[in-house]
Order: C-alpha cells, then structure tokens, then sequence
C-alpha cells in the first residue's frame, strides 16, 4: 500500500505584496474590476481563492468592493476582503473605502463599504453602481488626486 506520508504537504501560499495604493475585490463577474481598469491606475486584486496567495499592502491603500447582502447587512463584506483586512499590517494601511453596489439593493447599497468605512475608521469616500459611468471615474480620478494630496500634507 502507498504511504500517504511520503505525498509531500502543500506548503500554505506566500503572500504576495504590493504597493499599490489601490487594492479592489471583485467577484467572478468582474464589474469592479472593470471600473478600476477605466481609472488607469496602478491597483491590486484581492485574490478570490482561498487557495491563492494572500495580498500583503506595503503602502497606505483606499479599497474598492462590492456589496454582496446578506440580512440586515449581515455577510455583505466578501470573506475574501475579511480575510485581507484580518492581516493587521493591511489593516493598518487602509485609509478609504470606494463602495460598489446596485441601487436595486435600496438601504442595502454599498452597505460593504459603509461597514468597513465605520470598522476601520476610515471614510467612504464614493459610491457608484456596476462598472461605473464615465462620470463616476472622472470623479472618483479627481476624488483620490485631492483625497492623497489632502492626507500627505496632513502628515507633514
Ligand atoms: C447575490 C448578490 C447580492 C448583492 N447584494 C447587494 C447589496 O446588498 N447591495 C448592493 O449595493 N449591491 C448588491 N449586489 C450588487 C453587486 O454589488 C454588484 O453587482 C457589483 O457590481 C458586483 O461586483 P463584482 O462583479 O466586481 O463582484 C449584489 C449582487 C449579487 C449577485
């Protein structure tokens, strides 16, 4: 009989790290992904699997995630974006949330991003449906220029 044992464990992912200063979740449908595309920016995906190699922030980051309800709000937060924030270093980092949602949701909308905004201490700075209109990254473009200009002469 083959021993089990001798099949090699295996070893738990290394996290990946990044320094980005845009961190999103997004689901298999990918609406969130494909509005942080349209901003142009540098970002980094919150990997879906819990298999995958966990995402280690090395800079302060605002989040963009999307709401997926649960009752009264409850089991909004992807787990994977549970996950992500259980890591004290990426806790640390984060300094605004960008909510996505569908207004269908009524009092539910964005409700992920009004629940990490209150955990976290930081503020929600936008909130916009689906994959965004053209307005809402000329906004949240302009929205994050002022927001780290804002924050870094704050820390002077
Ligand atoms: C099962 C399900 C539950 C959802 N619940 C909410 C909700 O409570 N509030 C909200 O604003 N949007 C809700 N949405 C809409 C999603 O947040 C929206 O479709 C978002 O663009 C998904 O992003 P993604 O494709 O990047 O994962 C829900 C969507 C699904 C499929």
């Amino acid at each position: 009989m083959t021993a089990l044992a001798t099949v090699p464990a295996r070893d738990a992912a290394e996290a990946v790290s990044t320094r980005s200063h845009l961190i999103y979740f997004s689901s298999t449908s990918e609406n969130t992904k494909r509005f942080v595309q349209k901003l142009g920016r540098d970002a980094a995906r919150i990997p879906l699997h819990a298999k995958d190699a966990p995402l280690l922030a090395l800079e302060p980051f605002v989040l963009v995630l999307p709401t997926y309800g649960g009752t009264n709000g409850e089991g909004s937060v992807p787990k994977q974006v549970i996950r992500f924030l259980n890591n004290p270093q990426n806790r640390e980092l984060i300094r605004g949330v960008i909510g996505a949602g569908n207004t269908n949701f009524a009092d539910n909308y964005c409700m992920a991003g009004d629940i990490i905004a209150a955990k976290c201490g930081v503020p929600h700075l936008y909130k916009f449906e689906l994959m965004g209109t053209p307005e809402d990254v000329d906004r949240v473009n302009q929205g994050l220029e002022k927001f780290w200009t804002l924050l870094s002469q704050k820390q002077k």
